[in-house]
């Protein structure tokens, strides 16, 4: 999200200066396909006489080619064209427009409606003060519209406008109008809107949206310009609330400065004022600010500054400094809601990064407590989350972070997830509060340690990982490779899929989240007995890249060795040790790997075993020699 601001901020710089004075208004606009969204739009940036003389000649010409509205303006065709042209080389579906009128200037986000709607919404509306929530007459509440003011509410925007579009071909009814502003109110109440402005109107012919229509005598509301260039605005909320600079960038020129640059998220700070930092806590007090036009006496939210404290105290980026008596928590266990973005679904266990302000950390799902079913508003039990859903869930992070509640601060208390492997943002967030229990628990010291008692029994404790195709070999391999060390006189455990599933992770299954799950626990016991000083043999399956790589970061690097025990699934099918394949074959046995699931074959194996080529045997010995070197 504020890499986007970022984006954004850079784009309108040259503008906003001009305009300095005014007061800026940032709304999205949400609706579903056809219902005149792009019209609407469309309108607006040409009634405030933004546009540009030749790009009006190109609309008049481009209406009579191609409009639907014979030889009147065609406006969708205007922002249609305007999002192809920007779209062009950004990642983000999310088109900003800006437009100003004497009394106020506006940004706003269009969000396409298409299957991807979800992330673009969020992205759209995790910076705007308002929503315009179109609905079209003839229809009344979507589906769509209850999504939309769902994810609204759930990003924190507090003042929704619900155009009532294509009132024209309803006859300008009244009665139209007011049952879907009643059945609008009565679903809006439910999840917490009541700032909301109905506006009867039809963005195609005009009517309300700058000037009141004769067609619409029964209505003595403000018309939708009139609306948006009076509403109060509520970013005082953020300028209001405690002092929060989220640290971009630490300013080292020479050794006799130094300073810690970013933007004001939240609040405002004077020279003089006296800071702490976080995670640390490490206290100071602020000597200067720099702001775009060299030294100031105070910022204020939004800025983006550059601040030098009293004493040289260790801040890097991804810190928060923050006022002294009004610090954010601190804590590394939270209930969040979360919004899916991405084809493959959340999997709780399964390790993500977290993108928090400037800091980026590790973070998991611990479970997931419910869906919601945006249509119903019900909780419903789940065990993923797919595109497009919602959910409330316990996350785990590996570091402890600052932060404050979403509700009190978006910047702080907002959130992507990244996926760890391909980098693509999969989700977005919203802070509740810490677990309490996360509060609670502590690290309790122990004296005879890993290192205690790797001595004792006079070896390097390591895990061996052996992963690969049901039939390829594992256990077998795994199995020679532990009688070996035994003869060596080393200290050993074998962990087997087939047996660990028989105990500890009896309630498991075969679904990818079930798989996760089952990975995730092995790779806890696995460290767990590097801890007591043993040679780990692990064989699972574990088909997925994601929790073999957590597995190994749960070990630490140096302590793992990842072997792929390789045979084709022809051979691994041909060989069925236990009749299985044959089993999933004639559909008796689902989610079977490599048939009907997934297996993702290691990149960068530590040791590859060619099962075709090489015998049990020799490779038994080639994996003892490999750990006797390490
Ligand atoms: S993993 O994918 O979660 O790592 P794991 O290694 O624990 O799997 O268990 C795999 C063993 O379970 C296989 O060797 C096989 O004997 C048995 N099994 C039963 N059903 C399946 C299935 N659908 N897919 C794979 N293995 C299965």
């Amino acid at each position: 999200m504020n890499a986007i601001s970022e984006q954004l901020s850079d784009d309108l710089k040259p503008y906003l200066e001009q305009q300095q004075n005014k007061q800026l208004l940032r709304f999205i606009t949400c609706g579903s396909v056809d219902d005149g969204k792009s019209t609407l739009i469309g309108r607006l940036l040409y009634e405030s006489k933004v546009l540009f003389e030749d790009q009006l000649g190109q609309l008049e010409a481009d209406s009579k080619k191609l409009g639907t509205q014979g030889d009147e303006l065609d406006f969708a065709l205007l922002v249609d064209g305007l999002a192809a042209e920007r779209e062009q080389g950004i990642t983000i579906d999310v088109a900003y427009r800006f437009f100003a009128t004497d009394k106020r200037k506006f940004i706003v986000a269009d969000t396409p409606g298409h299957e991807q709607y979800t992330r673009n919404m969020v992205t759209g509306a995790s910076t705007a003060d308002l929503a315009v929530i179109l609905i079209d007459a003839r229809q009344g509440m979507l589906v769509q519209t209850r999504r939309h003011s769902y994810l609204v509410s759930l990003l924190g925007i507090r003042k929704v406008v619900l155009a009532v579009n294509k009132l024209d071909l309803m006859n300008y009814s009244q009665e139209v109008f007011e049952r879907i502003e009643a059945d609008y109110r009565a679903f809006a109440e439910q999840i917490g809107l009541t700032d909301i402005q109905c506006i009867p109107l039809s963005a195609l012919r005009g009517d309300n949206m700058l000037e009141a229509s004769p067609n619409t005598p029964w209505y003595k509301g403000p018309t939708l310009l009139q609306y948006l260039e009076n509403v109060p605005l509520q970013a005082s909320q953020q300028s209001q609330a405690a002092f929060r600079l989220p640290v971009q960038w630490v300013n080292r020129p020479n050794l006799d400065f130094r300073g810690y640059s970013g933007n004001i998220a939240a609040g405002n700070i004077r020279v003089g004022e006296r800071i702490r930092v976080l995670p640390s806590g490490q206290q100071s007090v602020v000597t200067g600010i720099l702001g775009a036009g060299g030294e100031q006496a105070q910022a204020v939210c939004g800025q983006a500054v550059t601040l030098t404290l009293e004493d040289e105290i260790d801040i890097s980026r991804g810190d928060l400094i923050a006022l002294a008596d009004a610090p954010p928590m601190v804590a590394d266990q939270f209930e969040a809601t979360l919004v899916w973005m991405d084809e493959e679904a959340m999997l709780p266990g399964r390790p993500y990064l977290m993108k928090i302000g400037s800091r980026t950390v590790g973070m998991s799902c611990a479970n997931l407590k419910y869906r919601v079913d945006v249509n119903t508003l019900e909780h419903l039990a789940a065990r993923t989350l797919d595109l497009n859903e919602i959910g409330v869930c316990n996350l785990n992070l590996d570091r402890s972070i600052a932060f404050d509640a979403y509700a009190d601060n978006r910047d702080t208390g907002g959130f992507i997830i990244i996926d760890r492997l391909n980098n693509r943002t999969v989700g977005a967030g919203m802070l509740h509060f810490a677990l309490r229990r996360a509060q609670n628990v502590h690290w309790q010291a122990i004296d005879v340690n890993r290192q205690a008692h790797a001595e004792l029994k006079g070896q390097t404790p390591r895990v061996l990982w052996f992963t690969g195709l049901s039939g390829a070999g594992k256990s077998t391999i795994a199995n020679l490779v532990e009688r070996k060390l035994h003869t060596l006189g080393r200290h050993t455990y074998l962990l087997d899929g087939d047996n660990v599933r028989h105990g500890l992770n009896r309630d498991l299954g075969f679904t990818e989240a079930d798989r996760v799950e089952n990975i995730r626990r092995v790779a806890e016991v696995a460290k767990l007995m590097l801890d007591a000083g043993l040679i780990t043999l692990v064989s699972f399956i574990s088909p997925f890249r994601a929790e073999r790589d957590m597995a190994r970061n749960l070990a630490g690097e140096g302590n793992f060795l990842e072997i792929y025990i390789d045979a084709p699934l022809e051979v691994a099918e041909q060989r069925d040790p236990k009749g299985l394949y044959q089993k999933a074959r004639r559909g008796e046995l689902k989610n079977f790997t490599g048939i009907d699931s997934p297996y993702e074959p290691p990149v960068a194996p530590d040791i590859h075993i060619d099962t075709q080529r090489e015998s049990p045997e020799t490779a038994a010995e080639r994996i003892v020699e490999r750990l006797l070197r390490m």
